[in-house]
């Protein structure tokens, strides 16, 4: 049956309705009622827009809407219930239990408390209040205050959940700040966020990067008997799926994940009516870790979830540890939910997408935002800024120095090189360096920090030692920082491209039974359920052997050092080879051997020359990492970067091998990635060793 659409486009959200041809099944008269019933609807919605913004507070909730949306919140709870768009009486699901639609939570533990994994908190205000009431803005805010009383019962912070509709802006925003007193006890934070469930049946569709979007299945063929949980719960062979096109497919929310910078906009769209339900992160300046650091971002449910703090493809280093007495406050957010609805009526997918982003850039423009009234959420005149440019100096490599271009410049917590990737108590401000190696970071919050960068292509974390104070409307010019890398000698030969991820080496095919559709033929292939176990089919029974200047590291190196499985429940480590050939040795020279990791779980890194029997290892990392990055399909971790010193003495004139073991071995998920592994000679007398070494560089 076709549809036919009767649109009464207009508005700055373009406002749309729309009526089914079996809506005119009946008689001619009925039609032309309902249809006048609907224009006089959106006749006083479109009032409604210009007059301004409406609050109306109830017994136990209170509703705000602009004419564009109505959003309905519990009272004193402030968990939205409700949000009413575009003709439908609730995008959210309205199968669930109002408290269980739109909320903020978090995970905390602390002594006496218990629950493996902490204790989870979807945060409920006991107090209500109206921030701001105008005619351009309504600001609402609800509060959970601790006090000693409460010690083991309620994580020991304040906390204080803003919402705020704007006049004639198509969505909402919302922000929370979260505040430690001194003389409060201590306790740990691994998890904090906002969650949105939308109506199962309506957003079927979710798109999370021009990439990265897909019809999605239901939460029912998840469950037992549609679904079938693979080697961990939350991936799920889709065995009976209630739509039969994705029968045989993987789902798991890890499939979805991205890395800050790149989390701007995600969310869910509805065909009928097309609606589109959007997140977007205009700043990335209140999450934990780092441009790098990966989250969650929408998945089947249909959910949608702002991360703001999360140990995902970290592990425990990433639990913030709150000393007792010891005084935090933090501004999460704001954050904007954004909803549309078409404008025309071709390929809705893709214009209620290209809308969404065009409305990040629009955020991402406003940033600072000027409306939060919370006095600790800073405006841009209360914000200051740094400049500068960021060179590369590696004489093996040039004799001038190298432009940072494309280099990520950022400010966070003094600390040491790299620290930001742990750092996530405070702020972070990050941008890309242009061509020449120039930045400016605007819009940063007074207070000390340190300037931190990564260059790609090069190994190793830079900081700025010097500590850069910021104060309001500061504009402070750091002038030109030069980089050295890592680096002995030149260059013998090297593995891999210093990305901090494994993106670059062999990544399998999925088993033809574990597929998920959207990454094949993509371009993260990375992404599919199950890579870990295609290790030991390749390599039934002896491990990698890598021959430099023979082998290519694009198809010859595994993406990732797993384990093998032995039995049903015994798994071994495995010991790669890099054979290689040196002309002439230096026996009383130091050779350097630099090994970059992209991610660690629970794994012991252990390096010998020429002797695999050697009972010590020349090096061991230790037991190292919880990043949990291979069962969540991801290419990278925590970034971390080793360098070996191997005496001359233990190299050959001829052929030597370098023996990677990777030791503790009980789990499929256990195992390293490389980002980058290099040999280095020893260092040329003159350091002028570009073009005059016998090994030149590649
Ligand atoms: C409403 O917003 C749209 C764009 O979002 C803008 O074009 C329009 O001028 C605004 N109208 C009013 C009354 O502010
Ligand atoms: C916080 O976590 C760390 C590391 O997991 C643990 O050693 C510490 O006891 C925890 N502290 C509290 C207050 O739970
Ligand atoms: C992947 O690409 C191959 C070759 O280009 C094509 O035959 C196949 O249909 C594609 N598969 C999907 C799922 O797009
Ligand atoms: C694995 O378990 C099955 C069933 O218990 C058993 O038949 C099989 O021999 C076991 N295999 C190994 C390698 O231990
Ligand atoms: C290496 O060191 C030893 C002991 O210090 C010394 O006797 C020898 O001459 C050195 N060899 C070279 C080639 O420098
Ligand atoms: C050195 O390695 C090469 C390539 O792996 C091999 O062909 C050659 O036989 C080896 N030479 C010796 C002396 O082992």
């Amino acid at each position: 049956m076709s549809t036919f659409h009767i649109r009464l486009g207009w508005g700055p959200t373009g406002n749309v309705f729309w009526a089914s041809e079996s809506t005119c099944h009946c008689l001619a008269k009925l039609c032309t009622i309902i249809l006048f019933i609907q224009a006089m609807n959106f006749l006083a919605a479109a009032q409604n827009s210009t007059s301004g913004l409406q609050l109306h507070i109830r017994d136990k909730e209170v509703v705000v809407e602009n004419g564009i949306l109505q959003m309905t919140l519990s009272k004193p709870g402030g968990v939205v219930t409700g949000l009413q768009y575009n003709g439908v009486d609730n995008l959210l699901e309205v199968l669930n239990e109002a408290p269980n639609r739109g909320y903020w939570d978090l995970v905390w533990t602390a002594p006496g408390i218990t629950r493996k994994k902490g204790a989870f908190d979807r945060i409920e205000g006991t107090n209500f209040s109206v921030i701001v009431e105008t005619e351009d803005q309504i600001e609402l805010s609800f509060t959970r205050m601790w006090d000693p009383s409460l010690e083991g019962k309620l994580v020991p912070l304040n906390i204080d959940i803003r919402f705020v509709m704007l006049r004639n802006s198509s969505g909402f925003y919302t922000y929370a700040i979260y505040e430690h007193l001194k003389e409060w006890p201590a306790f740990n934070l691994t998890n904090t966020r906002t969650v949105f469930k939308l109506r199962k049946e309506k957003f079927h569709y979710m798109a999370i990067s021009d990439k990265r979007q897909r019809y999605m299945p239901l939460p029912d063929d998840r469950l037992q008997g549609r679904g079938q949980a693979l080697a961990y719960p939350e991936a799920v062979l889709l065995v009976n799926p209630v739509e039969p096109q994705f029968k045989g497919e993987v789902d798991d929310k890890y499939l979805y994940s991205i890395e800050n910078k790149d989390n701007r906009v995600h969310g869910w769209i509805s065909t009928e009516p097309p609606v589109g339900f959007w997140q977007i992160t205009p700043s990335h300046e209140f999450k934990s870790g780092g441009p790098f650091k990966q989250c969650l971002t929408s998945h089947v449910g249909p959910t949608t979830l702002a991360i703001f703090h999360s140990t995902h493809y970290s592990g425990a280093e990433l639990i913030i540890e709150f000393k007792p007495s010891e005084p935090w406050k933090k501004v999460l957010g704001p954050i904007f939910i954004y909803l549309n609805s078409l404008v025309t009526e071709d390929d809705p997918l893709q214009q209620l997408w290209e809308d969404a982003k065009q409305q990040m850039e629009t955020e991402v423009q406003s940033w600072p935002y000027d409306f939060p009234s919370s006095e600790d959420f800073l405006s841009s005149d209360q914000r200051g800024t740094v400049t500068g440019r960021l060179l590369v100096r590696d004489g093996y490599i040039s004799t001038e120095d190298i432009f940072g271009n494309g280099t990520l410049v950022g400010l966070a917590a003094p600390g040491d090189a790299g620290s930001w990737q742990l750092e996530c108590k405070g702020y972070q401000f990050w941008t890309k360096a242009n061509e020449k190696g120039f930045f400016s970071i605007s819009g940063i919050r007074p207070g000390i920090y340190n300037v931190y960068a990564w260059v790609p292509g090069f190994v190793g974390d830079y900081r700025h030692d010097a500590e850069v104070t910021i104060t309001p409307g500061c504009n402070v010019d750091v002038g030109t920082l030069v980089y050295e890398p890592p680096r002995s000698g030149p260059t013998f030969w090297e593995i891999g491209i210093p990305d901090r991820t494994a993106a670059e080496f062999y990544i399998p095919d999925p088993n033809p039974n574990h597929i998920n559709k959207l990454y094949v033929n993509h371009t993260d292939r990375f992404r599919q359920y199950g890579l870990w176990e295609r290790y030991a089919e390749l390599y039934p029974y002896n491990d990698l052997v890598y021959t430099v200047g023979v082998n290519d590291y694009r198809k010859d190196i595994y993406f990732a050092q797993v384990t093998r499985k032995t039995g049903n429940n015994t798994y071994q480590g495995s010991t790669w080879q890099i054979r290689f050939t040196l002309d002439t040795v230096g026996k009383n020279n130091t050779y350097t051997l630099r090994i970059a990791l992209a991610t660690a779980h629970v794994s012991e890194l252990q390096v010998r020359i020429n002797d695999l029997e050697a009972s010590n290892p020349l090096f061991s990392t230790g037991q190292i990492g919880n990043d949990n990055t291979i069962a969540r399909h991801g290419i990278h971790g925590l970034y971390r970067l080793y360098s070996v010193d191997i005496p001359g003495a233990q190299l050959l004139e001829g052929n030597n091998t370098i023996f990677l073991t990777r030791a503790l071995s009980i789990s499929p998920f256990q195992g390293i990635m490389y980002d980058y592994i290099r040999l280095e000679g020893p260092a040329s007398s003159n350091n002028e060793s570009l073009g005059s070494s016998s090994w030149g560089y590649k």
